[in-house]
């Protein structure tokens, strides 16, 4: 049983699973994709970290659904909120903390670094931080990690 559970959602570069699960190597930590989550996997885990890139503004929407339809099986937890994106804006987990607060579950905090953007236009130049998340950014949420732990 782990201390913390990360969910994740990642699809347009495996930007945000390549963050999380190298960040959490040799950790207390579990990462599932949203798609492979079960219930079980919430035993003894104290602390839950959410995680997706950045689409049109918010989290993903499976991860918005989540929250939505799962927040009873956070109320005991607190939550951690991870999101790669295409550009450095802070305000970009605020959708989904909003409605984390709305359920009255308790945050620790947001991490967010850039990822691989390669979205509409930014396609034709092969997208924008190719090599990002970068070894910084995974040492970063690391270093936050291990403060949970
Ligand atoms: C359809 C689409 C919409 C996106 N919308 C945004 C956005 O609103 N803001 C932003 O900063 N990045 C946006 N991005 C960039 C992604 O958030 C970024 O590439 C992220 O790292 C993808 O994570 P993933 O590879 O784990 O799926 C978008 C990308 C796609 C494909």
């Amino acid at each position: 049983m782990a201390k913390m559970l990360i969910i994740y959602h990642s699809e347009h570069h495996m930007n945000t699973k390549k963050l999380v699960e190298e960040a959490s190597k040799g950790l207390d930590i579990l990462c599932t994709s949203i798609d492979d989550f079960n219930e079980s996997l919430l035993d003894g885990v104290t602390i839950v970290g959410l995680a997706s890139g950045i689409f049109y503004g918010k989290h993903h929407k499976k991860l918005i659904e989540f929250v939505e339809n799962f927040h009873d099986l956070l109320s005991n937890k607190q939550v951690y909120v991870i999101y790669t994106a295409g550009s450095n804006n802070q305000q970009l987990g605020s959708y989904l903390c909003n409605k984390l607060d709305y359920y009255n579950i308790t945050t620790l905090g947001t991490f967010n670094c850039l990822g691989w953007d390669s979205y509409g236009p930014y396609k034709l130049i092969g997208g924008l931080y190719k090599n990002h998340p970068t070894q910084e950014d995974i040492e970063a949420l690391r270093n936050n990690l291990v403060r949970f732990l």
